[in-house]
């Protein structure tokens, strides 16, 4: 096994959005072999965890393959049902992501309903649609989009359509045979979350997005996704345009109080 010192910085990383710490800043690292996970980061998990958030607005610069590989190695390192790992990624830029995104914009425009591989479900209500408005209140303050205002709003979400012009877009898919578990769902909502933190804490962000893949054939085309998959969810990936007002956008949480039950706790 051969032993490399990474002695200077490495190209991709620069500093974070809000703060001065240089996201992912090495010290005395070593890479032992391809894929091998890289050792002392700066930024710690909490500052990952309370740090991240989705990222539209990118820079055209293009993400080092050796670098995605190493996110998704980490990113695979999450748990799974029964350890049965039922996702695959299709990582896609250049070419086949302008026809994707051509290909997304054109049937958008003409109307053609939406179609996803997976359920989705009633429109929002009561407090989810209020958390959905809430978000898209955030976004459109920040980007100065009024709310009368047709155009601009359409050109927004013709930018989730084009996959918010980010370098590149990963395509989780499941295993079809897995598909009449609920647990593959939840497998894959595991390792998209590890993959999105694990892009932050390199530099990279990240916006997991379903507006990519509502014209899936497009996708299955395009991506040339295998039959024994299944289109799940679209991630874009690249480096965040600092200048992008709703890049600085922090969404709400609820409380702990108002998500948990403590059972058995003294009080
Ligand atoms: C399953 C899923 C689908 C999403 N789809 C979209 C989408 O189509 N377009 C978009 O702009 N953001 C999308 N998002 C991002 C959410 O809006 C975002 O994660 C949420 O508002 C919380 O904000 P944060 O990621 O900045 O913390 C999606 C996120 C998830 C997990």
């Amino acid at each position: 096994m051969v032993e490399i010192t990474i002695k200077r910085k490495p190209a991709y990383l620069h500093h974070c959005l809000r703060c001065p710490v240089l996201i992912g800043s090495y010290h005395g690292v070593r890479k032992t072999k391809k894929n091998e996970i890289f050792q002392g980061l700066t930024m710690n998990f909490d500052e990952v965890i309370l740090n991240r958030r989705s990222i539209r607005g990118y820079k055209p610069d293009p993400v080092p393959r050796e670098l995605i590989e190493e996110i998704i190695t980490l990113a695979m390192r999450a748990p799974s049902s029964m350890n049965t790992q039922p996702w695959s990624f299709y990582v896609i830029t250049g070419e086949p992501l302008a026809r994707i995104r051509a290909g997304n914009t054109e049937r958008n425009l003409a109307g053609v309903p939406h179609s996803r591989e997976f359920r989705i479900g009633e429109p929002f209500t009561g407090k989810h649609r209020e958390r959905q408005v809430g978000v898209a209140k955030q976004l459109f303050s920040a980007m100065g989009i009024a709310r009368e205002d047709k155009e601009k709003r359409q050109d927004w979400v013709l930018r989730g359509f084009r996959q918010f012009d980010a370098p590149v877009s990963i395509i989780v898919t499941y295993d079809r045979e897995l598909a009449d578990s609920d647990d593959t769902a939840f497998d894959c909502g595991a390792v998209a979350t590890a993959l999105v933190n694990a892009a932050w804490s390199r530099g990279l962000g990240t916006v997991i997005n379903s507006q990519g893949i509502m014209q899936s054939p497009v996708v299955r085309e395009h991506a040339g996704i295998a039959e024994d998959q299944v289109i799940m969810k679209s991630i874009a990936l690249g480096w965040p345009d600092e200048t992008f007002p709703a890049n600085a956008v922090v969404s709400t949480r609820k409380s702990v109080e108002e998500a948990t039950v403590f059972v058995g706790f003294e009080d």
